[in-house]
């Protein structure tokens, strides 16, 4: 099979390309990436010599550049991971969400459409469906929960649910989407709250929390995520939107302090800044769809996770160390300034 993966020179994408390049030498994998100040090549180092990995440079909104590209390289399944992540930055500029999130997933679609595909896999996101109070620790987000979005971020993630769903229905595009709770996990970008915790408590700098700590975040180690979006693609059902999520609610304070602890930091270091506008109080995934109907179970629990975490980023400080140096400073300058 011929499996075009977006976005894989990012975050959640590099690791799964890093797992599909491993369990299916019989695949060819194709990165396609614009490497925004997100992508990193340096993430595929360990991938880039396979004879079933290839990477190409390029934007997902450029509907000349998907289409040639689709010609020629014909693809069976694209598994859409390609995004401007960051909700600050949304905040900041909403424009480029809605150009990558959401036309870049159209034309995507519209390539599928045209050329023919036998699953399009669309990586989306619990932000779609709002934020839960804080005070009913009953609730959680199931896939009929109504997307009730917040930030530009989540606007853009739900609008291109709907064209894929759209696709689906209209034109009987083989589609499935999925919808996870917050990742963590090794190559996280350090504008993300637990690599921006790490990376700045082993610099002994302050840390941003935003507000009083109190909101609440479901956390899952990457790879359980990557590999729920596997068994999706080749168990899913067509149409179909599928949770995933393992049960791992923190608050934000409780996750500063657990890094704290485990690098033996001082809690001094702790810095309560202007909350983000709009933000979030709580999300909280109900997996039982995809437990019971494909048998996903995560590996790692939040207790084993960020020890696994933490000792990544302990062992691969150049990873990091290159990006902090970098661009980002001028980043968490203009982000932060006047709040630290
Ligand atoms: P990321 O920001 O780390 O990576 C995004 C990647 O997309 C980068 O490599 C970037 O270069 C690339 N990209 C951006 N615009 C592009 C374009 N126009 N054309 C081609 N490539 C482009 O993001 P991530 O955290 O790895 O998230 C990946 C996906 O998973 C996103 O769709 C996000 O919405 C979703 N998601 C993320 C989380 C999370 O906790 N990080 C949770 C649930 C869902
Ligand atoms: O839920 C899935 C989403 O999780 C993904 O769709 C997004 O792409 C991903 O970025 C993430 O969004 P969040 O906004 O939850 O993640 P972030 O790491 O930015 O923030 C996590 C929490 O920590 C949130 O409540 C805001 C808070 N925070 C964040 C930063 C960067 C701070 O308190 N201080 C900070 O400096």
């Amino acid at each position: 099979m011929k499996i075009i993966v977006t976005g894989g020179a990012g975050f959640i994408g590099g690791n799964f390309v890093h797992y599909m390049v491993n369990k299916y030498p019989e695949d060819m994998i194709i990165n396609l990436d614009l490497l925004t100040y997100a992508g990193n090549l340096e993430t595929l180092k360990p991938v880039e010599n396979a004879p079933n990995y290839k990477f190409i440079k390029g934007d997902i909104a450029d509907r000349a550049f998907i289409f040639k590209l689709f010609e020629e390289e014909k693809p069976d399944v694209v598994i859409n991971f390609a995004a401007e992540s960051h909700v600050d930055r949304s905040i900041t500029d909403p424009e480029s969400f809605v150009r990558t999130n959401v036309m870049g997933t159209t034309t995507l679609l519209d390539a599928c459409r045209t050329y023919g595909i036998k699953r399009y896999h669309q990586v989306s996101t619990d932000e779609v469906y709002g934020d839960l109070p804080l005070d009913r620790p009953d609730l959680f987000f199931t896939e009929e929960t109504p997307l009730h979005t917040s930030s530009p971020y989540s606007s853009s993630k739900a609008g291109a649910d709907l064209f894929v769903l759209a696709y689906h229905r209209t034109y009987g595009l083989p589609v499935t989407v999925s919808r996870c709770s917050n990742n963590y996990g090794p190559y996280h970008f350090p504008e993300k709250l637990i690599p921006l915790i790490i990376s700045r408590a082993l610099n002994n700098e302050e840390l941003p929390v935003y507000g009083k700590g109190e909101n609440v975040r479901d956390w899952l180690y990457v790879t359980d995520h990557c590999k729920a979006i596997d068994l999706i693609v080749r168990k899913g059902k067509v149409g179909e939107i599928y949770n995933i999520g393992g049960h791992n609610e923190r608050t934000n304070l409780e996750v500063v302090k657990t890094i704290l602890k485990a690098l033996n930091k001082p809690e001094s270091l702790i810095k309560f800044v202007t909350d983000r506008p709009g933000h979030d109080r709580r999300y909280a995934i109900d997996p039982t769809k995809i437990e019971t109907e494909l048998g996903w179970k995560p590996e790692y629990t939040f207790d084993t996770g960020i020890v696994k975490t933490i000792d990544w980023y302990l062992n691969n400080k150049e990873w990091w160390e290159h990006i902090i140096s970098g661009e980002y400073t001028k980043y968490f300058e203009n982000m932060y300034g006047e709040r630290l």
